[in-house]
């Protein structure tokens, strides 16, 4: 008998197409090309089914019998990706939101089975979550997608080799990535560089983020920071901004980050990266959302880069994370989108 999961096999998580983009590449170097993996083919509609699925197999192996109840903090992708496993799983799911979060967005989640709970303004809905969890002791595992380390691993084991396998023994000379838990950038890099240490690693990252400043000061003690203190905040006047593009940049470094498999990062603007998405929407069939603009951003400057080095042919990989159909109330607003796509955050 053919051994299959069939919960993995029902919801078909992974064998996303990855397609080759060629507005990317510098119209002077049209072989240096930029590959997307298209995550919303995903059941939910984002990268964040890969990790949900490792999240909670990890919760059920560490609770067994015991587990009932998964409890997770977001408000974006990873809220329905983990209400959806969890109810594949037969399990009940709570998910904290922030205060801000859109009452569509809260909706959706919703309509995967789970329970969501709004925190007040100036409630942490990470905390809210954790102590949650341990308030129904063994019954509950607070997921934490941010530190808990098989967030990466789903990208090591899932993601990367997807990857290797979907390029044909073909050349991978870059990857690049946004990060936020950092489990995107970290797992897949880490894997791609085991097959060729070669590869250029290139984390994008917004303006407002400390995550860029944090990466050169690991690499090297005395570099000067331009957005963060010495201890690693904002410096005043810079305000964290992460509603223009959902799921990119952080105010501190999680755990799922591995700075030592990243070679390169880059800054950009909001603003630019959504100027991407709307050309590449209305150019393509490609749908794509937010955090894609900015990942197409910093592949297509890394194209420009290993031009400018003398490559005329090169193959760069990104991650397309989700689709424009979830930021409808966004993209449909053109009021809303003439602003972000002006703004320098
Ligand atoms: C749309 C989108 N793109 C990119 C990311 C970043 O991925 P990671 O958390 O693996 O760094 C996220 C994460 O929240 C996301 O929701």
């Amino acid at each position: 008998m053919i051994d299959i999961d069939v919960g993995r096999a029902f919801r078909k998580i992974g064998g996303t197409p990855l397609v080759h983009v060629p507005m990317l590449s510098p119209v002077w170097a049209p072989d240096i090309k930029v590959f997307a993996k298209l995550e919303r083919h995903n059941p939910t509609g984002s990268v964040k089914d890969r990790i949900a699925e490792y999240l909670v197999n990890d919760a059920i192996a560490q609770r067994g019998d015991l587990l009932t109840t998964i409890v997770e903090a977001s408000s974006g992708n990873t809220a329905s990706a983990v209400a959806a496993a969890s109810a594949q799983k037969g399990l009940g799911c709570v998910i904290f939101i922030p205060n801000k979060t859109s009452e569509e967005k809260k909706l959706i989640t919703e309509s995967y089975g789970a329970k969501v709970i709004r925190a007040e303004i100036d409630q942490d809905y990470m905390q809210l979550a954790k102590d949650y969890a341990e308030s129904l002791g063994n019954q509950a595992v607070f997921l934490n997608q941010y530190d808990n380390l098989m967030n990466r691993e789903a990208h090591f084991r899932e993601t990367g080799p997807e990857i290797i396998q979907d390029m044909q023994g073909g050349v991978i000379d870059a990857f690049v990535s946004v990060a936020s838990t950092g489990g995107t950038i970290s797992g897949i890099g880490e894997c791609l560089k085991n097959y060729d240490e070669q590869i250029r690693v290139v984390m994008a990252d917004p303006i407002y983020s400390v995550l860029f400043d944090e990466f050169y000061r690991h690499r090297n003690p005395n570099y000067q920071p331009v957005m963060i203190t010495p201890d690693g905040h904002l410096r005043e006047g810079m305000r964290f901004r992460d509603t223009l593009i959902e799921g990119v940049g952080k105010k501190r470094v999680p755990n799922n980050i591995n700075f030592d498999i990243i070679d390169q990062a880059e800054k950009y603007f909001g603003g630019k990266a959504l100027q991407l998405v709307q050309k590449i929407n209305q150019n393509t069939d490609l749908s794509i959302g937010a955090s894609s603009g900015a990942n197409a951003l910093i592949a297509q400057r890394v194209a420009e880069q290993l031009a400018s080095e003398g490559r005329e042919e090169a193959n760069i990989i990104t991650i397309f994370a989700d689709g424009s159909e979830k930021y409808k109330s966004k993209f449909e607003n053109s009021e809303w989108l003439t602003d972000a796509m002006q703004y320098d955050h």
